[in-house]
């Protein structure tokens, strides 16, 4: 029999497949080639981290068993917050168990009614949830134009402001103007919230956009990071000053109220920035790869592991993908709604341990299904 949550169910799941949107979980082959998580550098299998997990996990067992603020603050996490630091340039750190929860955390902890928020249009969903759990009043900025920016920061009738951007954005993979942004943001008495979650381990050779562009100890920036992506674990952190992190310890409820970090996680993403700020090379291996894609598929080269092929349809994005998904090759599809600029796109992730010969083997694999169904790259991406 059905029921009315069934029957409501149903009505929602053909109008999303009316719309064409329909998303499915696939378990991945195991041996494919991939072109299309976020393990940027390979360091979620490597064997310094994935040791260190198993060292965590037998140590502190294989949960943290309490939230931060009872039991569950080891001596992994203070451990991890520093070595965040060190890679970052920043004085203070505060581990979150994802970076959504970081995102959030941060945003409620810094809004309230008379804190204009200035959101970029391509930000992450977990920036926009953020933004409106805060109660405060959210604005839209087109898309790195510092202009707009300055233009709201100006005219707006709040007596603070936050600034929420990316410094390399996940689908297009370009990257914000963050020194135009911080100055505008300190003449207007403002804050810029950078999202690092895609430039570290990319970026100023692995220490992040922020830390490249000179703005590490700015008072008006503060960054947050996921471990989930070059870092090969799992979980977030916000970085700034001491009383930012005391005023999260006191006031963000997705810290206080959320187990901490699973301590496998939180030593494997420590070793990982460890790794990465004595191993330089591995951004420049990364940055290599992407030069590679963005030569054999006709591309701007983006200075970001993301490297994106816009498609001329949603239909033909996802034949795409799917037809390389049979041949073994993972990438990336991401179709309207889920594309911020509505143009569909293949999206190859650079990593820096994929071998010349197998990515070389890879790419020739992706022109061929292109050519098979008549699917051209559209243009410059970025
Ligand atoms: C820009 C950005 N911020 C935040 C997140 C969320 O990070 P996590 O997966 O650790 O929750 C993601 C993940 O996809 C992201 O791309």
């Amino acid at each position: 029999m059905i029921g009315p949550l069934d029957s409501w169910l149903r009505d929602k799941a053909s109008a999303r497949a009316d719309s064409g949107l329909r998303r499915r979980t696939v378990a991945i082959r195991e041996n494919s080639v991939d072109l299309a998580s976020n393990d940027y550098l390979g360091l979620s299998r490597d064997p310094r981290v994935v040791g260190a997990a198993a060292e965590a996990l037998h140590r502190y067992g294989a949960g943290s068993r309490a939230s931060r603020l009872v039991t569950g603050t080891l001596n992994v996490h203070a451990d991890l917050e520093q070595a965040l630091c060190e890679l970052t340039g920043q004085p203070a750190a505060l581990v979150f168990s994802s970076g959504y929860a970081a995102n959030t955390g941060l945003l409620t902890a810094l809004g309230d009614a008379d804190t204009l928020i200035i959101s970029d249009q391509h930000v992450h969903a977990s920036l926009i949830d953020g933004a409106r759990l805060s109660r405060s009043p959210v604005v839209i900025a087109e898309h790195n134009n510092v202009e707009h920016v300055a233009q709201l920061l100006k005219e707006r009738a709040q007596t603070r402001a936050v600034v929420v951007v990316e410094s390399i954005y996940s689908v297009l993979g370009d990257h914000a103007p963050l020194k135009e942004l911080a100055a505008a943001c300190e003449l207007h008495g403002a804050l810029l919230v950078v999202d690092e979650a895609h430039g570290i381990g990319v970026a100023g050779l692995g220490r992040g956009l922020v830390y490249q562009e000179g703005l590490a100890r700015h008072p008006h920036v503060v960054l947050t990071v996921t471990l989930s992506k070059s870092l090969g674990a799992q979980g977030g952190a916000v970085l700034g000053s001491e009383l930012l992190r005391d005023h999260l310890v006191n006031v963000a409820r997705p810290f206080i109220f959320d187990t901490a970090l699973a301590p496998a996680s939180a030593a494997a993403a420590a070793e990982a920035c460890r790794i990465i700020l004595r191993e330089p090379d591995l951004a420049e291996r990364l940055h290599e790869n992407g030069r590679v894609i963005a030569e054999a598929l006709g591309i701007k080269h983006a200075i970001a592991a993301v490297q994106s092929v816009p498609i001329e349809s949603p239909e033909l994005a996802l034949r795409t993908a799917e037809a390389l998904r049979d041949r073994g090759i993972l990438v990336g599809c991401f179709r309207p709604p889920s594309v911020p600029d509505g143009v569909s796109r293949l999206r190859l992730t650079a990593r820096a341990n994929v071998e010349l010969q197998e990515l070389m083997d890879a790419l020739r694999e992706v022109q061929d299904v292109l050519a098979d169904l008549g699917a051209r790259p559209t243009g410059v991406a970025a």
